[in-house]
């Protein structure tokens, strides 16, 4: 019975026609999202912030400390990712997941191990939470020596060229954008970069299928993400929201953008100056939605800690350091919830 649990996917529930529910994903009514009421606050709200990162758009640098500051992410336009490359990542990955699941299954990741590479559905390896309306495709793709194109779909037949042009020009924007944010910190423009070492980065493909009780249900809940700095594209289906001073905000599908999501690593060498961003991800009943987040993570063997120009007097030291690896290990066994992970390296004063 476990086994068949392990290896659910929530297309498959969906394409066998569930019109209700299954327990297993039934949000507890505090985490529910509350379709209905969140689109008037959305309206009020105005989203996260929008910067042009080419010449027309002035210096970026003052915005995007704003943003990290308030918000904890924005989006990015003109940010020098080859155009139409975003467009064939999107198609890349719904041709996967309309593919048979057969098919499919060749590439199915270990469900024992967390964030094992391959096509999956559940995020954590802990048996009793409630489950995500979503299923994955986790790509490894850098350091080089993790890279493995044929444990990737081999259908479309682009599909595995795409995964590597698009990883090489995603690591070329997260290093240019953690110089900004460096910078906008007054710290020297390799500082965020050299204190995460070699950049661990894997590429996730999400997919929600349309949703039979999309109010009782989340596609991802709610947590920050654990390293250092994390670069998303979506379709134009509307789901992702981040926390804003206790309302949830909907980030407005934009094709041509990338979503920056501060990790929790830069909020740790930022001494809490810059804030990791709380989002989670809403379904609704009619549309699949597809996204792709590429995740820029430390080494496991790395030591995360503040940077020492920015502890003063007024704001002293607030995080211990953590070794990347146990950081992990406690986020994968304990499960998100918001910010808890980070907030058990806090020093009280
Ligand atoms: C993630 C994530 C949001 C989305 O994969 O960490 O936050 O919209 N995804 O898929
Ligand atoms: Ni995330």
């Amino acid at each position: 019975m476990e086994a068949a649990a392990e290896t659910q996917r929530v297309q498959t529930l969906v394409e066998a026609g569930v019109a209700h529910l299954p327990p297993r994903y039934v949000q507890p009514p505090e985490l529910r999202p509350h379709l209905s009421r969140r689109s008037s606050a959305t309206a009020d709200c105005g989203g996260i912030p929008v910067i042009d990162l080419g010449p027309s758009g002035g210096d970026p640098a003052a915005a995007i400390g704003r943003a990290c500051r308030e918000w904890g992410a924005f989006q990015v336009l003109n940010h020098g990712v080859r155009p139409g490359l975003l467009e064939e990542v999107r198609a890349m990955g719904s041709s996967f997941f309309r593919g048979p699941t057969e098919a499919k299954l060749r590439f199915a990741c270990d469900p024992r191990s967390p964030a094992s590479e391959g096509y999956g559905s559940r995020m954590l390896a802990k048996d009793d939470g409630v489950l995500d309306w979503r299923d994955y495709f986790d790509h490894h793709t850098l350091p080089e020596s993790r890279r493995n194109p044929s444990r990737w779909p081999d259908f479309p037949s682009s599909y595995r060229d795409v995964v590597i042009e698009y990883s090489n020009n995603i690591k070329k924007l997260a290093q240019t954008l953690l110089c900004m944010i460096s910078q906008s910190l007054g710290l020297p423009p390799l500082y965020i970069e050299e204190a995460v070492g070699e950049v661990y980065q894997n590429i996730t493909i999400s997919y929600y299928p349309p949703c039979p009780q999309p109010d009782l249900a989340l596609g991802l809940q709610s947590h920050s993400d654990m390293g250092a700095i994390t670069l998303l594209i979506q379709d134009d289906v509307e789901g992702l929201e981040v926390l804003k001073d206790g309302e949830w905000v909907q980030v407005q599908p934009l094709s041509d953008a990338v979503v920056v999501i501060l990790a929790d690593q830069t909020e740790v060498i930022s001494n809490g100056e810059y804030k990791s961003a709380v989002h989670r991800a809403v379904v609704n009943a009619h549309d699949p939605r597809l996204s792709v987040a590429t995740f820029y993570d430390p080494c496991k063997t790395r030591k995360i800690y503040p940077a020492m120009q920015l502890v003063t007097k007024q704001s002293p030291l607030k995080y211990r350091e953590v070794l990347y690896g146990d950081y992990v290990s406690s986020w994968y066994s304990k499960g998100p919830e918001g910010k808890r992970n980070i907030d058990a390296l806090l020093i009280s004063h």
